[in-house]
């Protein structure tokens, strides 16, 4: 009992003991839980889910590539993305065919925007084969100008994601995104001018670069407040295994206390004008989150590198694009590996799923695994009481701020994870 109050009042007094036990625990966890196998073969298709999913498509092409970035993304060559697309429509063919059924896609890159007439084309293509409602796609602040943004307003799409990440000049540079992207000035009128175009004009920003200092987050939030957009994305950087290497030789160790102070400052200067819709997101429209994997509770994958999540299975596809090319081509499917998940180990992505959006409520994990699913939760709820990182509401549990810092640990965690697979399969699987 002396030990547990001891304990308790170091953690009370903020000392980071959760938070680097979480950061432990979580990286273990995750490196085990987000294993995948190379000769996976899925479940069939032959029964797909009767409501729709979500799509999520990759295009992994960048006219300039950023050293810190651990996305699959290649540099961008316009015959080579020409001929990727046309085995897109035949990947999206074979989900049709299945009788999968989609209401939401998501366009995440690379850039997706590096071929606007290509994109809006797919996206209207889309559209005939599903009643889509919303439709996500990610660019860079040098491609909201008429010449890309008109085709993707004029094919309906409906949100859009802007890879900002600072307004800091000096950091800019040293990020290699200002001669190609421009000054935090420039970006700054360009979203000005962009706002009330979509429905959703989303900022995505980064913090705890080695070399940011809270003046430069102070001048961030502060440029945020005044820019008065819909929604706000704030990652922590994410050091995952193809980029640690590169992001300490340019940027020196990433400091995890420091994050956390940061992530206090962030929340603090958000929460007044935004909704906070997740740990990161921080959003005036109702608490919309333009982030698939988190309103999705399955959602498929298309394109090389991407994943899926579907009947309790993790499943990457192919990462080079010539494999990905041919593999469609010759009508099979591009999947490269997974893992079939245990009742238990999908109760626990549920978990982290429903927590990643702000609030679990534990009904729904009930209706979908019955009574039992709380005795495989019982050391994360052991950790969420006593850490005071959550506290119930009915059926629902809710994060507490100090609970929120825990998710951005998670998320932090869970998407190392996921770019650790992502350098795995693209070990396997280069061009
Ligand atoms: C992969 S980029 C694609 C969009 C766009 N091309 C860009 O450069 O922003 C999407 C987002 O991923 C996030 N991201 C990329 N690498 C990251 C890392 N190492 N740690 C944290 N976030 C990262 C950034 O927030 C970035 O805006």
């Amino acid at each position: 009992m002396a030990i547990c109050q001891i304990f308790l009042k170091y953690a009370m007094m903020n000392i980071m003991i959760f938070e680097y036990a979480l950061t432990y625990v979580s990286r273990q966890y995750m490196n085990r839980y987000l294993q995948v196998e190379n000769n996976f073969s899925p479940t069939d298709y032959a029964t797909p889910p009767e409501r729709p999913l979500m799509l999520y498509i990759h295009i992994p092409f960048c006219e300039e590539i950023c050293p810190y970035c651990s996305f699959y993304k290649v540099t961008f060559q316009k015959s080579l993305a020409e001929k990727y697309y046309d085995s897109l429509y035949k990947e999206i063919i074979q989900w049709s065919e299945r009788g999968y059924s989609f209401d939401s896609v998501y366009i995440g890159g690379g850039t997706p925007t590096v071929l606007p007439e290509k994109l809006a084309e797919l996206v209207k293509f889309i559209k005939t084969l599903w009643p889509v409602k919303d439709i996500s796609v990610e660019t860079n602040p040098n491609h909201l100008i008429p010449r890309y943004m008109d085709p993707l307003k004029e094919a309906g799409i409906n949100r859009l994601s802007v890879g900002v990440q600072t307004f800091d000049d000096d950091l800019l540079k040293k990020l290699k995104r200002y001669h190609k992207y421009g000054s935090g000035e420039e970006i700054v009128e360009k979203l000005k001018a962009l706002q009330g175009t979509f429905d959703t004009l989303n900022i995505d920003m980064m913090f705890n670069f080695p070399d940011q200092t809270e003046a430069m987050l102070e001048k961030d939030l502060s440029v945020l407040q005044a820019l008065n957009g819909d929604q706000v994305t704030y990652y922590p950087l994410m050091p995952s295994s193809s980029v640690k290497a590169e992001i300490r030789s340019l940027y020196g160790d990433v400091d995890y206390r420091k994050e956390k102070r940061f992530y206090k400052k962030i929340a603090q200067s958000l929460t007044g004008s935004y909704d906070r819709a997740s740990a990161w997101c921080f959003s005036r429209k109702g608490g919309m989150i333009d982030e698939y994997i988190v309103d999705y509770n399955e959602y498929v994958g298309c394109g090389a590198g991407s994943f899926s999540y579907l009947n309790g299975e993790i499943r990457a596809n192919v990462f080079s694009i010539k494999n990905y090319v041919d593999r469609v081509d010759s009508g099979k499917s591009p999947l490269a590996a997974g893992r079939i998940y245990s009742q238990a180990d999908q109760i626990r992505y549920d978990f982290l799923m429903g927590f990643f959006s702000g609030a679990l409520d534990m009904e729904i994990l009930k209706d979908r695994y019955g009574r039992n699913s709380r005795i495989y939760l019982a050391l994360q709820f052991l950790f969420m009481h006593v850490s005071g990182g959550v506290k119930k509401e009915g059926n629902l549990y809710r994060l507490t701020d100090r609970g929120m810092y825990y998710l951005v640990i998670l998320m932090r965690e869970f998407f190392t994870g996921v770019n650790n697979v992502r350098q795995h399969c693209n070990i396997i699987d280069s061009d």
